[in-house]
């Protein structure tokens, strides 16, 4: 596996690969990253060529937000990466990618309102405006994307769709610990007892799910489970928001139909933990 951090060292390895399947990161890697990168090899078979980008970027951390003690692991993430099947890793310093006068950038008006866009704003400008650099950069015929983030994975969908770049969008999985906990490069900053706690995110979806399975569908009745899960399973956590929502749209639903989604944001000190669960997962 090859890494570079230059545009120019890049574009010379693109010019002489084929078929490109993509993995955007910001390093700091973890299992469900190597899933991505898998997921990524699977994909690409043994004709095309796997990039995986590292690059924590500043346009998307909001002036209070973790940017400057985002954890940086480059070479730990150099190794996981060669295990999982990436042949090329992209991992720019910062000057690479933002010229010091940038003056253009995306923004999305519509589903970065809701959920964490709401308590992030702008955050999710900074995530389109990087993904178009490094898709105009590595130019990928598909990309693959996390549905823990799922918000972001349907913002990526968004600006494919609207900015029309010719890359197939795949959503993968949530990884999870043995006790439910999505992987997230912020478990990290978990204190042991927030830690212990930190499960209830993805047991309280469950719950609120099941009673769905079970025949309530006012969203009210769902939120309240949710909510009464985490106040009875995670005191130290302070939910930032629960909500119901469309899957595609990312609107509120007041009634769970099968397009549900069920997402949740808990802090907990100062890491901000989420997590979602689609009402069905045979629903298109
Ligand atoms: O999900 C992430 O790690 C980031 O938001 C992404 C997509 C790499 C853009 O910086």
């Amino acid at each position: 596996m090859k890494c570079v951090e230059s545009v120019a060292e890049l574009r010379s390895w693109r010019r002489a690969a084929g078929r490109v399947v993509f993995v955007p990161t910001m390093g700091a890697l973890h299992a469900g990253h190597a899933a991505l990168v898998r997921e990524a090899r699977r994909c690409a078979g043994t004709e095309a060529r796997v990039v995986a980008s590292i690059f924590v970027n500043p346009l998307q951390f909001g002036p209070n937000e973790d940017f400057d003690r985002y954890p940086r692991t480059l070479e730990a993430d150099l190794e996981l990466c060669a295990q999982a099947g990436a042949d090329l890793v992209f991992a720019p310093p910062v000057r690479e990618v933002y010229h010091a006068d940038r003056s253009i950038q995306i923004l999305e008006g519509s589903l970065s309102r809701v959920l964490c866009g709401a308590s992030r704003p702008g955050h999710f400008d900074g995530v389109c405006t990087v993904v178009a650099k490094l898709f105009n950069l590595v130019q990928p015929d598909e990309a693959v994307f996390g549905k823990k983030d799922w918000q972001q994975l349907a913002i990526i969908r968004r600006l494919v769709r609207d900015l029309d770049f010719p890359v197939r969008i795949h959503g993968l999985d949530t990884v999870r610990e043995g006790d439910g906990l999505a992987m997230s490069s912020r478990n990290r900053y978990l204190a042991p007892e927030e830690r212990a706690q930190a499960p209830a995110l993805h047991a309280a979806l469950r719950e609120a799910r099941d009673c769905w399975l079970g025949g309530s569908a006012s969203a009210d009745t769902l939120l309240s489970v949710l909510r009464g899960h985490l106040a009875r399973s995670a005191p130290l956590g302070q939910v930032d928001y629960a909500a119901l929502v469309d899957k595609h749209t990312l609107q509120p639903q007041a009634v769970a139909d099968r397009s549900g989604l069920l997402a949740l944001a808990v802090y907990f000190g100062k890491a901000r933990l989420i997590d979602n669960l689609e009402l069905d997962t045979t629903a298109e």
